[in-house]
């Protein structure tokens, strides 16, 4: 070996070294910091900004709420975890009566299952051979997952993975209510249950829909009506389902928007109740079945502390929290007790604020209270959660599966 080449290899070989060494104290050392324990106790109005807060007396008050509200309808909830994203949270849905959780990606499910949820429907369809064997493997290891399927190619890849993975799993086929994902409902879903119900290595549970485009409806009744008529060739298709002795197990669906009206639907086992939790600007301005104007079955639980960093400008105020603190979601982010303040979150770092009348004057290092306008992707942001009792940190809420995209 020349002296370069041993130089080069004990370089690497140090450097190797080194990062195994210092990986488990770095680590540590970064899961500290990440963890803010040390706020524990701490004012809301003190904590560092920008700060994801939840009120814990509001969260689980809506928590409770959606069960109260579907008691004795036979409806159950199976709340979906792409808002929150926390096992923590999630261990408090499944404790309040949840049939189990639904997963937006594999990689969310993988970390509630992982972390002690016993029960996660993936609603999205796998189509890569990676995340195919992946979920394959997950549902080896955790009985109580369940494979979202919308067409034949990927039934037959399933199957395959089932096979080679030595199980049999559940599958639901996902009805198309929105043209995003899921098959047409009718003769082509009932196609491809069958298909299913043949397959040696999968077990079909039944069918989901999603109806996205509804929930954001202004307006109780019209959105009661409009989220029936769209529902109605999915009921149709779960009665030619039934009628062909296919067990239909789960006929999921629904969200927030339309929680209190889909326990009419024949046949409707669970609603996919997501924001609910915390509630954004987007749901608030619904309106509910007793208050036209504001959608007030559920408590904004979930805000954002933010620092007032200039006041230079008579009438502008600039904040540390802009498109990383909040998305770009629309509406824009509301300040609590400032409904005059027009907040543009469009600067990554910076939030700028307009307005005409302020009920108070504010300084430089002032604190405001912000409701989001879209409460699942911002919380992708953060990595904790603080959960507030009476204005003060009680307890810090990891996002652990912030980023699990995949
Ligand atoms: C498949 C699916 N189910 C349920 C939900 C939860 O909806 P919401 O937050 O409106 O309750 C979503 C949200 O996008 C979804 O995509």
């Amino acid at each position: 070996m020349s002296s370069f080449s041993r130089r080069n290899f004990l370089q690497t070989s140090a450097l190797a070294g080194a990062g195994t060494l210092l990986a488990p104290a770095l680590q540590a050392k970064n899961l500290e910091m990440i963890l803010d324990k040390g706020a524990i106790g701490k004012s809301k109005w003190d904590l560092d900004t920008p700060a994801l807060i939840v009120d814990l007396d509001k969260m689980e008050r809506n928590i409770k709420k959606v069960h109260t509200r579907l008691q004795g309808t036979g409806v159950g909830v199976r709340p979906h975890v792409k808002t929150h994203k926390s096992p923590a949270i999630a261990k408090m849905q499944v404790a309040a009566g949840a049939l189990g959780v639904c997963a937006a990606k594999l990689g969310e499910a993988e970390v509630m299952l992982e972390n002690g949820i016993k029960n996660v429907l993936l609603t999205t369809v796998n189509v890569s051979a990676p995340k195919i064997i992946k979920a394959m493997a997950l549902r080896k290891k955790h009985s109580g997952f369940i494979q979202a399927v919308d067409n034949a190619q990927n039934i037959q890849d399933l199957q395959d993975a089932a096979k080679a993975a030595g199980i049999k799993a559940e599958v639901t086929l996902d009805i198309d209510v929105i043209g995003r994902t899921g098959v047409a409902p009718g003769e082509q879903a009932l196609a491809l249950a069958q298909m299913i119900d043949k397959m040696p290595n999968l077990k079909f549970c039944g069918i989901l829909a999603y109806d996205g485009g509804v929930q954001h409806v202004v307006g109780f009744k019209a959105r009661q009506e409009r989220a029936l008529k769209t529902f109605e060739p999915v009921v149709k298709t779960y009665d030619m389902m039934k009628a062909a002795g296919l067990n239909m197990e789960i006929f999921s669906g629904g969200g927030t928007g339309t929680y209190d009206i889909m326990s009419v639907v024949p046949g409707f086992t669970d609603v996919q109740v997501g924001s609910y939790l915390f509630m954004d600007r987007q749901y608030v301005e619904i309106g509910g079945e007793k208050n036209e104007t504001v959608f007030d079955d559920f408590d904004v639980s979930l805000t954002v502390i933010a620092t007032v960093i200039n006041n230079r400008v008579p009438g502008r105020l600039t904040t540390d929290s802009g498109a990383k603190a909040f998305t770009l979601n629309k509406p824009t982010p509301l300040v609590i007790g400032e409904p005059g303040f027009n907040y543009n979150a469009g600067s990554d770092e910076f939030g700028a604020i307009t307005f005409e009348k302020a009920n108070k004057t504010y300084k430089v290092g002032d604190k405001l209270e912000i409701i989001a306008p879209h409460c699942d992707p911002i919380v992708n942001l953060y990595d904790i959660i603080y959960g507030i009792r009476n204005d003060k940190v009680e307890s810090i809420i990891p996002v652990l599966a912030r980023g699990k995209s995949q």
